[in-house]
C-alpha cells in the first residue's frame, strides 16, 4: 500500500462496531436462551472468525451487513450443549476468538480443537490452559501454542483464579468457563484492571456477575465473579464504535495542523478510553463532545483538532482541560479527569507511559509511539512486555519502522523510547502482517515527507478495520 502525505484531515465519520464487544456479544448470545439482534456488529475479519466457529458448533447466526442475529442455544437449566464440530475450529488471526472459545468449550461435553494462522500459532496459550485445567477440563497444545485441543467437562469446578498476566482475554476465558461451573468463579486482577466488557455483557444477559475493587498494600486489586451454572436471557444490543480503530484517526488529526475531525458514537468504557486522556496529556486537542450510555457501555462523540507542535501538559492544565460533559456523562467525566490528573503527574515527570495505564492502552501503544515521535521530549513506554506476544512483536516492529522513517529509538525488553519531535521521512516499511502496525505507520506516513510504502498493509487491516484506508482517503486533504 502506497501512502502519500496529507495536509490535514477534516470531516465527521463513524467507525465500525467495537471488536472486543462484538466477539463477546456473539459468544454470550449463543450461550443465552432466545434470539439476540446485535446492531453495529464489527466488520472485522476477527469477529467473522468468531461467528464462523459458533456456526461450526451448531449455532444459527445470520448476518445482514452490521446486523447480526444469533439464535441462542441456552436452555432453561443453563448453558447449551453445542454440537461437537466435525473439523478444527479456525480462529484465523484472532487471539480473542481462540482464548474466549477455549473457556466456552471447556464446559462442553466433547473434545474440540482450535487452530489459527501462523501469527496466532506463535502466541502463548498456557495462560488459558492453566486456569481451565484447574477447573477440570483437559487441554493439549504444542509447547503452549495452538493447535489447542480442549476436552470439556460438565460441570466444571468453580475456582478463584489470580491472573499472572494482565489480560482481558484470560479473564474472559475463565468467566465464560465459570458459566458452566457449579458455584462462584472469581478472577482476580492485581495491579491493572483490563477491559471489562465481558463483565458488563454478562450482566446485560442476566448472569449473576459481581465486580469489586480494593486497595491492598498500595496495589489495586480487582475481582470479577460469576455464578454457575448460569441461565442467560437473549437481549438485543448495539455495539459502540471501536475506540481502538478511532485511535488511528484521532492520532492523525492531532498530528496534522488544521485538522478538524469528529468521530460519532465511539465506545468510551474507562478501561479503553485512556487513549483520549493520553493524547490530551501529550498536548493534543481531543475532547468528548457528548456522552451517553448504550447497552451497558458508555458512548460519546470524539473531536480532534490539529494545531501542530505537541508538548506534554502538566497536571493542572490536564485538570482544567478535562471534558465538560452533559449530566448523564458526568460520572465518566469525573473518572476521566481523575485518571488524566494521575497520568499527568507521571507524564510531567518524563513523557512516560507505564504501570497500570499500560493495560488500558495496550492496542494503542504502536500509534502512541508514532505520536511520541512528534512530541516535545519524545515518549517512553515501559511495563509493556505483553506487546511482544501480540499479532507481531509490537516492540520490535514499531522500533524497526520508526527507525526506517528517521526517528531515534531505543528498545527495551518492556518497551521503547522515541525521541521527539523528529520530522519523519517516507520509507519502505513492512506491516509484519499486523493490522495495528500497518495502521500506526499509515498515520506516520500521512505526516511524513515523501511517499511511504507499507508491504501487506491493505490485506491485514481487514483483521480489525477494513474501512481504514477508504476513510483516510475520504478525510485527507492533500
Ligand atoms: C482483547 C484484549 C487484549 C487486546 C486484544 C483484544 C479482548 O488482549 O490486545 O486486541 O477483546 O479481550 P489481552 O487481554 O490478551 O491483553
Amino acid at each position: 500500500m502506497r501512502i502519500a502525505p496529507a495536509r490535514r484531515l477534516r470531516g465527521r465519520v463513524s467507525v465500525p462496531g467495537d471488536k472486543s464487544i462484538s466477539h463477546r456479544a456473539a459468544i454470550i448470545a449463543a450461550l443465552a436462551r432466545g434470539r439476540t439482534i446485535v446492531s453495529n456488529f464489527s466488520t472485522s475479519a476477527d469477529c467473522a472468525s468468531t461467528v464462523g466457529a459458533l456456526r461450526a458448533l451448531g449455532v444459527s447466526v445470520g448476518m445482514d451487513g452490521a446486523v447480526v442475529r444469533v439464535e441462542g442455544a441456552g436452555t432453561k437449566d443453563g448453558p447449551p450443549d453445542f454440537r461437537a464440530p466435525a473439523r478444527p475450529l479456525d480462529c484465523g488471526n484472532s487471539g480473542t476468538t481462540m482464548r474466549l472459545l477455549a473457556g466456552v468449550l471447556a464446559a462442553q461435553g466433547f473434545a474440540s480443537t482450535l487452530t489459527g494462522d501462523e501469527s496466532l500459532s506463535r502466541r502463548p496459550m498456557r495462560r488459558v490452559i492453566e486456569p481451565l485445567e484447574l477447573m477440570g477440563a483437559r487441554l493439549k497444545a504444542v509447547d503452549g501454542h495452538a493447535p489447542l485441543r480442549v476436552e470439556g467437562r460438565r460441570p466444571l469446578k468453580a475456582v478463584e483464579y489470580e491472573t499472572p498476566v494482565a489480560s482481558a482475554q484470560v479473564k474472559s476465558c475463565v468467566l465464560l468457563a465459570g458459566l458452566g461451573a457449579v458455584g462462584r468463579t472469581s478472577v482476580v486482577e492485581r495491579g491493572a484492571l483490563t477491559r471489562d466488557h465481558t463483565e458488563r455483557m454478562l450482566g446485560w444477559f442476566g448472569a449473576e456477575v459481581g465486580t469489586s475493587a480494593v486497595r491492598s498494600e498500595g496495589v489495586e486489586v480487582h475481582t470479577a465473579t460469576v455464578g454457575g451454572p448460569a441461565r442467560l436471557h437473549a437481549r438485543d444490543l448495539s455495539a459502540p464504535g471501536d475506540i481502538s480503530s478511532a485511535a488511528f484517526l484521532l492520532a492523525a488529526a492531532a498530528l496534522l495542523p488544521g485538522s478538524d475531525l469528529t468521530i460519532e458514537g465511539v465506545g468510551l468504557n474507562p478501561t479503553r478510553a485512556e487513549i483520549v486522556s493520553t493524547l490530551r496529556l501529550l498536548g493534543a486537542d481531543v475532547r468528548v463532545e457528548d456522552s451517553r450510555d448504550a447497552s451497558n457501555e458508555p458512548v460519546g462523540d470524539l473531536r480532534a483538532r490539529g494545531a501542530g507542535g505537541l508538548a506534554p501538559m502538566g497536571a493542572d492544565e490536564a485538570d482544567e482541560d478535562a471534558p465538560r460533559e452533559s449530566s448523564r456523562g458526568e460520572q465518566h467525566a469525573r473518572a476521566d479527569a481523575h485518571e488524566a490528573r494521575d497520568a499527568a503527574r507521571e507524564a510531567r515527570a518524563a513523557n512516560i507511559l507505564r504501570g497500570s495505564t499500560i493495560a488500558r492502552l495496550i492496542d494503542e501503544l504502536p500509534v502512541l509511539a508514532v505520536v511520541g515521535s512528534q512530541v516535545e521530549g519524545g515518549l517512553e513506554i515501559r511495563d509493556a512486555r505483553e506487546l511482544r506476544v501480540k499479532e507481531s512483536d509490537r516492540i520490535s516492529t514499531t522500533v524497526e519502522n520508526l527507525r526506517a522513517m528517521g526517528a531515534e529509538v531505543e528498545e527495551f525488553g518492556d518497551g521503547l523510547r522515541v525521541g521527539g519531535p523528529t520530522p519523519l521521512r517516507g520509507a519502505r516499511l513492512q506491516s509484519f502482517g499486523d493490522h495495528r502496525i500497518a495502521m500506526a505507520f499509515a498515520v506516520a506516513a500521512l505526516t511524513a515527507s515523501g511517499e511511504t510504502f507499507i508491504e501487506g498493509a491493505e490485506e491485514c487491516v481487514a483483521v480489525s478495520f477494513p474501512e481504514f484506508f477508504g476513510l483516510i482517503e475520504s478525510l485527507a486533504e492533500r
